[in-house]
């Protein structure tokens, strides 16, 4: 089986493979333009970023991405959604990725603009409605993925699922760390990968050494589901933070930005990523996929995809 080709109206990356957005700063302009640049889709998590920082991470991705295409994942939880997309479509960005709420709006906006939109997806249902929409492809997202999660369900279930309820292309994500993995899910009918932790494990990645060090020596059992304020539950590695919130004890804001629409205000989930994206894991969370205790080496993203090829070659050769 060749690689497919992701196509999302216009945009064809060289390969089908899309880096997750990661909220806080964990996938900033230089994840992104590197993923970009070596023939993916580099995603810039643009949830909580201020507009003139957005600006600056888009105009820096796109200098490293060198034509390759670039765009934002934006949660629509977020307060400031709206202003997000507009800043990012004023910027020119390529794509727009985005989940955690409906948003009908988005889609008159991206087609205003002529930028596709993405909607991330956990059911053949949600998926239904995104294609109504106009929607030019969706994430089928399983249980595996890190951060917040729409479902319980593993992604091997979902993809075939969200495969058949639609026409538009399907992308896959959760627990998705090699090229086997990937050679799994193009068999299961995906057209792309969508994948996060295993490119946090990048020297390109500018979350702090000790983040990634939580990723390296974890262990399979370290890896847990936790309550987010989001009102969604969450992936994460099991660490201080998270033995308080199991015992109801993690720390409750002392003040509030109101940065999502939506808070139960038991902990301020921005400053637990925030923490932990500045190295103070233990006064954090660490978002992560459920698989990252596969991944045993931080490598360069040209390496990464150089390996993810030849294991996808290895699959197909083999299957
Ligand atoms: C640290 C971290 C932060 C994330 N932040 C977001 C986010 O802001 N918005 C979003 O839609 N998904 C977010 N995700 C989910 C990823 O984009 C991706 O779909 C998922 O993690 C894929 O699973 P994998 O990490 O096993 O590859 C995050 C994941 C991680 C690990």
């Amino acid at each position: 089986m060749e690689l497919p080709k992701l196509r999302i109206e216009n945009l064809q990356p060289k390969y089908p493979i899309v880096q997750g957005g990661m909220a806080v700063r964990v996938s900033t302009a230089s994840l992104a333009g590197a993923v970009a640049n070596a023939g993916g889709i580099g995603l810039i998590g643009a949830t909580a970023m201020s507009m003139p920082e957005l600006r600056e991470e888009i105009r820096r991705s796109r200098e490293i991405a060198d034509g390759g295409i670039v765009g934002i994942n934006v949660m629509y939880a977020a307060t400031e959604f709206a202003d997000i997309v507009h800043t990012a479509i004023d910027e020119g960005i390529d794509v727009i990725f985005t989940g955690a709420g409906f948003s009908r709006d988005i889609f008159k906006w991206g087609k205003e603009a002529g930028v596709p939109i993405v909607f991330i997806v956990s059911s053949a249902k949600a998926a239904r409605i995104a294609e109504k929409y106009g929607a030019s492809a969706v994430v089928a997202e399983g249980c595996e993925a890190g951060g917040h999660l729409g479902t319980l369900r593993s992604v091997k279930e979902i993809v075939p699922e969200i495969r058949e309820a639609v026409d538009i292309p399907v992308i896959a994500a959760g627990g998705i760390v090699s090229g086997k993995d990937m050679f799994d899910m193009i068999k299961l009918g995906a057209s792309g990968v969508q994948m996060a932790t295993r490119f946090v494990l990048s020297y390109e990645c500018s979350v702090a050494d000790e983040f990634k060090k939580m990723y390296l020596n974890a262990k399979e059992d370290d890896v847990v589901i936790i309550r987010s304020p989001v009102g969604l539950p969450g992936r994460a590695i099991r660490n201080e933070f998270v033995k308080l919130l199991e015992e109801n004890k993690a720390p409750v804001p002392k003040s509030c930005s109101r940065c999502l629409k939506k808070c139960s205000k038991e902990y301020c989930i921005v400053k637990a990523l925030n923490n932990s994206k500045d190295g103070k894991v233990d006064e954090g969370i660490v978002f992560v996929g459920k698989n990252v205790f596969k991944i045993k080496e931080i490598l360069h993203v040209e390496e990464i995809f150089e390996k993810l090829l030849s294991e996808y070659y290895a699959a197909q050769t083999f299957s």
